[in-house]
């Protein structure tokens, strides 16, 4: 049996522990230990506190998971009141802001601005008494908040207790509760799943989220906070704004990777054009760029102007939500007869460009929304996403509303449409002789990564489809001048650079084909993993779903769609045809992926590439195994640079990835491809 004082101390060191590593894993976004490590110390710790309620310390890891609910919560006044600032929307607006400074200080030489990202998110204060945090708060009307002590504790990114000695004896931290973008993701297919409420936004979710009056609710999602400025404070603190921040990641705060100082507002700029580009990567929400004068005597000279500091700036991005009004809905019938309701919206200007149609997935979504056609909605288009509709005002909604009615036929072949139990997706049952479908399979079969057939666009797709020309892939190799050329916006020239692009495009490789026969979840990975794993057609043909499942990345899903498809007569057939007009691709080596540098590495190709095209260069990686994304995380086991690699390249060294230049990542091919 330990004797008490034996007790106390294990208790602070594992306390010292768990603070450490959640400040690893929280504020750096470097854990290093494995998350099963931190749960058996978390555990140990709270059984020992269990044990030994006589040692509670108000700052112990353990109360982060929340406490009991409260009745409702108390307000806070703030003796120092939180401000708000005062926006720019043009370059213009950010140069006038800069005049009026130099103006006041009487001094035309150019000022020192920190550049922060302006987080979208919950603005709050947490103060600490000699170093311990006592009070959390929201920053209500800016004089009275409410009282979110319990909540606030639940963010691991805020500390508990200060780190190190030499802290003010009364500290007073502001800064931004916000969800991150991951996060935010996860907490709607959740909630999509459970049937239960679903936020527009990551910022609403934050909201959401941190008025619980039962902190348990706050402490299970996942909430961070950068921290911007203090509020109160009895001591001493440096005599810049960068270097305040400085100091408070040193006291164990979050503080923004993205602080820099501009020297001049040209600089300053720059910087918001900067991160405005890479505003949709970052792993949070963002709504503008805050300049603020660096220099704490400029600023304290400078003062304030009704609620806004004078020697600060929010230049706001173009918003990524604005209203407008749902004007229709179309059904449009996709390549597997998928049936999409799509929004016909009012054009808005949202999110950088102007925006007239928004998908709405299928039924389950638009019950969900519970849309109607006049209504009023929010839409959102955040980055290059696609642009979305988030919620239906519903205090707009005109008398005349109407339900929207899901077709019980395909609006293009008049076929039954059908919705399997348990799938979210209306088909058409017309299958190919839907014209509807034959346009999509036939834009699949010609693009770039299928059959690459050069010259081949949608419009002229679509007219052969419509003028009943061709109704299959297999028509294509058929296709005669004359009738290309009589084809609208097509000329003599280009109905011949066409079929030669035909004539090319005969010879194929079995991956390609697979690809381009458009088999429900065959991706071009999948297709060369069926290709490679069987060598030739034959076998393909004959595999059997068991069989099918051997192959990596196969599943149950993918291998009844495969078999599904070569157990139909008619595709056979196209097949057949496809070989009687020539169409030829050799059969593959059967061969396992060799052990090689690239074998199941998650690669990122960046930045311009000389030797390869970057679709060749993605081929031959895949070739060898590796999955090739978009994006740089800690998943990433590869980047390949090419030279005006941005800021993937940064993250990349940031995060310690093996890096390689194009030369070096060819001769590694080449002595592969010897083998
Ligand atoms: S400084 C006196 N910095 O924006 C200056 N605010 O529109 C106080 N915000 O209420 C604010 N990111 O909630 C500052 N980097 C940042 C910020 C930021 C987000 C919020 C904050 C404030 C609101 C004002």
């Amino acid at each position: 049996m330990s004797s008490q004082p034996d007790i106390e101390k294990k208790l602070e060191k594992l306390r010292d522990t768990l603070t450490f590593h959640n400040h690893r894993y929280y504020v750096e976004d470097e854990p290093d230990i494995p998350d099963a490590e931190y749960d058996r110390l978390f555990q140990e710790l709270s059984e020992l506190e269990k044990q030994y309620p006589q040692f509670d310390t108000p700052d112990s890891p353990t109360r982060r998971v929340g406490a009991p609910p409260l009745d409702k919560f108390t307000s806070v006044s703030h003796e120092l009141p939180m401000l708000s600032l005062d926006n720019a929307f043009s370059e213009e607006d950010l140069f006038a802001f800069d005049k009026r400074i130099k103006d006041r200080l009487k001094d035309v030489s150019d000022i020192e601005y920190a550049c922060e990202p302006k987080f979208d998110g919950i603005a709050v204060s947490v103060l600490y008494e000699n170093g311990l945090l006592v009070r959390g708060a929201t920053r209500g009307d800016g004089s009275t908040g409410e009282n979110i002590t319990e909540n606030v504790r639940t963010v691991k990114s805020i500390p508990l207790r200060l780190q190190g000695d030499s802290f003010p004896a009364l500290l007073e931290v502001r800064g931004e509760i916000y969800m991150p973008k991951a996060s935010f993701n996860k907490l709607n297919e959740q909630a999509k799943e459970n049937e239960s409420k679903v936020f527009v936004n990551p910022r609403n979710a934050a909201a959401g989220s941190l008025r619980q009056l039962d902190s348990r609710i706050t402490a299970s999602r996942a909430l961070e906070m950068c921290t911007y400025s203090v509020g109160r404070v009895e001591g001493q603190l440096p005599a810049t704004h960068l270097e305040i921040l400085e100091q408070l990641g040193k006291w164990g705060f979050r503080v923004s990777s993205e602080r820099k100082i501009a020297l001049g507002v040209a600089a300053c700029t720059q910087y918001y054009r900067e991160l405005g580009e890479r505003r949709a990567g970052l792993p949070y929400d963002i709504d503008g760029i805050v300049f603020k004068v660096n220099s704490i005597p400029l600023q304290e000279k400078l003062g304030f102007v009704s609620r806004a500091p004078r020697w600060a700036i929010a230049y706001k991005f173009p918003a990524q939500e604005e209203m407008t009004v749902l004007n229709d809905v179309e059904f449009q019938v996709g390549r597997t007869g998928a049936i999409t309701p799509v929004a016909k919206l009012e054009p808005v200007f949202v999110g950088g460009v102007t925006v007239s149609n928004a998908t709405l997935h299928n039924q389950d979504e638009i019950d969900r929304l519970n849309l109607k056609t006049g209504d009023t909605v929010v839409i959102r288009r955040a980055g290059d996403v696609i642009p979305k509709i988030v919620s239906v005002v519903e205090s707009k909604r005109p008398k005349n509303a109407k339900s929207i009615i899901f077709p019980k036929t395909c609006p293009v072949c008049h076929s039954p449409v059908e919705r399997i139990e348990g799938e979210a997706i209306t088909r058409c049952t017309g299958n190919l002789i839907c014209s509807a479908q034959q346009k999509e399979a036939i834009k699949h079969f010609v693009s770039r990564q299928a059959m690459d057939i050069d010259g081949m666009g949608d419009k002229i797709v679509e007219q052969l489809v419509e003028q009943k020309i061709i109704t299959t892939v297999a028509d294509i190799y058929s296709l005669k001048h004359t009738t290309l050329s009589n084809l609208e916006r097509l000329g003599d020239k280009s109905a011949s650079n066409l079929l030669d692009a035909i004539a090319q495009s005969k010879e194929t490789t079995l991956p390609r084909l697979l690809f381009a026969l458009g088999i429900r979840e065959v991706g071009q990975t999948t297709a060369r993993n069926i290709a490679q794993h069987f060598g030739n057609l034959k076998n393909i043909i004959a595999a059997d779903e068991e069989g099918l499942l051997a192959i990596s990345d196969v599943g149950p899903v993918v291998a009844h769609y495969v078999a599904e498809f070569f157990a139909l007569q008619e595709n056979l057939q196209l097949l057949e045809q496809l070989q009687e007009a020539g169409v030829t691709w050799p059969d593959l080596e059967i061969q396992e992926v060799a052990e090689n540098a690239f074998l199941n590495k998650s690669c990122v190709l960046t930045g311009s590439l000389e030797l390869l095209t970057r679709d060749e260069a993605k081929e031959k990686l895949l070739a060898l195994g590796a999955k090739v994304t978009g994006s740089v995380s800690k998943k990433t086991d590869m980047v390949i640079a090419g030279p005006g690699a941005g800021s993937k390249l940064t993250k990349a060294q940031e995060l310690g990835i093996k890096i390689m230049d194009e030369t070096s990542f060819v001769e590694l091919l080449k002595q592969y491809e010897n083998n």
